[in-house]
């Protein structure tokens, strides 16, 4: 009995694979220090954890609206008008069991068999994945080291073809923690509309940056119209293991999209939901300590990184990553991330899981203690003043 080829070529996700490879070694008495997972190490907040032990008290154990409980699809529509100055209304929200599902309801909206869908290379591998499920082909579009992995909209325009239908975007950007800016995105509004594109945009690290505020798509009439944003809950509120996030939809494509929740999945955990607009309503300065957190381990990371012969790193201005140029180090970033691994006890992941223009770069997830990342440093600097 034959699996179809569709399933058979989604890829496993690789920080996940390092992480399991990590634990093993861990099993065996050795000490690691991860910097692959791509999660905050915070406990979710009091708050949150309080307002989800009380709907289960509650009796909200049972199915719920697939489009969302209403409560918390006003509470997404407030935040997202108040945020981004514009209009959201509650029936234009989706709620789903974290981002995921969102890529691949997306893909599936948009592209019929042998259509194009065009990602940044390089990605979340997910965008690929789910534009290939859908049976279109997944169109990379480079960012160039060289170019502080901005945007390069001739580079975009030269990737579309009569086929082309959907653009995915995610900005702070997995793995380089780049973030579009104004021109970018009205580059892309010119673009996308000329050329009739369906926009995802995935914004999960919206609440993670370090300088100004990342812009939305949403903010953008031309997008907004074309356009399925996504954010949730497992970065901004350290909810990864609660699954929940959400989407933002022209009107009315919301129907379309909530009878895929709908046949895929029923509906998102319904105590969940109560948790999440505590999350949304409550007190906020969880966020603003977590954020505050991250840019002095970002500081530590990026200078320690600097200062060992034959490594580079910008110091990304969004998201919990650090993408260092490796190819000074002289060896292979997947042999490199190994080496780590093995003789470091230091977990990371290597850029070639990101695509083509990831090669000879390492991801490295600040989400773990000053402590931790300290030792990281160290031990990279044993590893890479060994190798011959
Ligand atoms: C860009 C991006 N999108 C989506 C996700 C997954 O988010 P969730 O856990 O909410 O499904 C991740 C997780 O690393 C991510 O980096």
């Amino acid at each position: 009995m034959d699996i179809t080829s569709r399933v058979d070529r989604l890829p496993s996700e690789s920080a996940i694979r390092t992480f399991l490879k990590a634990r093993g070694l861990e099993a065996s008495g050795r000490e690691i220090v991860h910097l692959e997972i791509g999660e905050p190490d915070f406990a979710t907040p009091d708050h949150i954890r309080v307002a989800a032990k009380k709907a289960l008290d509650n009796g909200q154990t049972h199915y719920c609206d697939s489009q969302g409980v209403p409560e918390l699809r006003q509470a997404i529509a407030d935040k997202v008008s108040a945020m981004r100055n514009v209009a959201v209304d509650q029936a234009d929200v989706v709620v789903t069991p974290g981002l995921r599902p969102i890529l691949f309801y997306g893909a599936l909206m948009a592209l019929e068999k042998g259509d194009e869908g065009i990602y940044f290379d390089p990605a979340f591998a997910a965008f690929p994945s789910v534009i290939e499920f859908a049976g279109a082909k997944a169109v990379p579009v480079p960012l160039r080291s060289e170019d502080g992995f901005r945007l390069d909209a001739d580079a975009l325009e030269a990737a579309i073809t009569a086929r082309t239908r959907l653009l995915t975007l995610n900005s702070p950007h997995n793995p380089t923690g780049a973030i579009l800016n104004t021109s970018d995105l009205e580059a892309i509004a010119d673009i996308a509309v000329a050329h009739d594109l369906m926009v995802l945009s995935d914004e999960t690290y919206e609440e993670i940056y370090y300088d100004d505020r990342p812009r939305s798509v949403i903010e953008f009439p031309r997008l907004r119209e074309r356009a399925i944003v996504m954010s949730g809950f497992s970065k901004t509120y350290c909810m990864t293991g609660w699954r929940l996030g959400y989407a933002i939809l022209p009107p009315r494509m919301a129907d379309a999209f909530t009878r895929l929740a709908a046949n895929s999945v029923t509906c998102s955990t319904t105590f969940v939901q109560y948790a999440a607009v505590e999350a949304l309503r409550g007190p906020q300065d969880c966020v603003v300590s977590m954020v505050e957190e991250f840019r002095r381990r970002r500081d530590v990371l990026v200078e320690g990184l600097n200062r060992i012969p034959g490594i580079t790193c910008h110091s990304p201005r969004g998201a919990f990553y650090a993408f260092a140029d490796v190819r000074g180090v002289g060896i292979p970033d997947t042999e490199l991330a190994n080496r780590l691994l093995h003789d470091g006890g230091v977990a990371t992941l290597a850029g070639s899981m990101f695509g083509e223009q990831g090669v000879g770069y390492l991801r490295l997830s600040y989400t773990t203690s000053m402590e931790n990342i300290l030792k990281a440093l160290e031990r990279i600097e044993r590893v890479v003043s060994s190798l011959p």
